[in-house]
């Protein structure tokens, strides 16, 4: 039988309306952080979503998908790409631009950070619009890689991501309607 008073994710999570926008409701990642079992709990329940996944590379997407990017690589024994913010990475890049629920940015990644039919999974701490991953997914593709999962902690649906996703595998822990 399940223990009843064992915490979830959705309990370490912190909610800010009104961040860092009128409108938005924030879903805070720092509150499961601080707590050591709120941290394990949410790497556990992400890697959980690759069992039996072939995958050569996990890519993270800056900055929170770094947080669980690791460490789910790390215990796979799996190499860490890194998308990052315009500007970040050293060598030759790729870039794409993208919107989020409140504005819009370039991310890239290196050139030689995907060889062309790597099995490729994204991860992120969390899902809105979908425009971050899918942005990611198009410069994985653009370099020759097959994208064949994508990882969240938390999904907001109401923001529809996993229609603009739905050629992709898209699995989260938690959903926010
Ligand atoms: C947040 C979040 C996701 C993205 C989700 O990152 O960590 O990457 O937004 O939104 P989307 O589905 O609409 O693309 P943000 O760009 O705020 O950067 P941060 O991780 O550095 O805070
Ligand atoms: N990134 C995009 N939308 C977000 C939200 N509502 N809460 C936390 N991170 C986000």
């Amino acid at each position: 039988m399940e223990d009843c008073k064992k915490k979830k994710i959705e309990d370490y999570v912190r909610s800010i309306p009104d961040f860092p926008q009128e409108g938005i409701i924030f879903r805070d990642v720092t509150s499961i952080l601080e707590d050591a079992d709120g941290f394990a709990l949410a790497v556990d329940s992400m890697q959980k979503l690759l069992e039996g996944v072939d995958v050569d590379v996990i890519v993270g997407t800056e900055s929170r998908g770094f947080i669980f990017g690791a460490p789910i690589a790390y215990n796979l024994h799996k190499p860490l790409v890194l998308v990052r913010k315009k500007g970040k990475l050293p060598c030759e890049t790729v870039e794409q631009s993208y919107d989020l629920e409140y504005g819009s940015a370039v991310i890239e990644m290196h050139k030689d950070s995907i060889k062309p039919g790597q099995k490729v999974v994204i991860v992120d701490d969390l899902i809105a619009t979908g425009g971050t991953v899918e942005a990611a997914a198009k410069l994985i593709e653009g370099l020759g890689g097959e994208v064949v999962k994508l990882v969240f902690l938390m999904e907001l649906a109401g923001l529809k991501g996993r229609e603009k996703l739905e050629k992709y595998d898209v699995q989260s822990v938690i959903c926010y309607e």
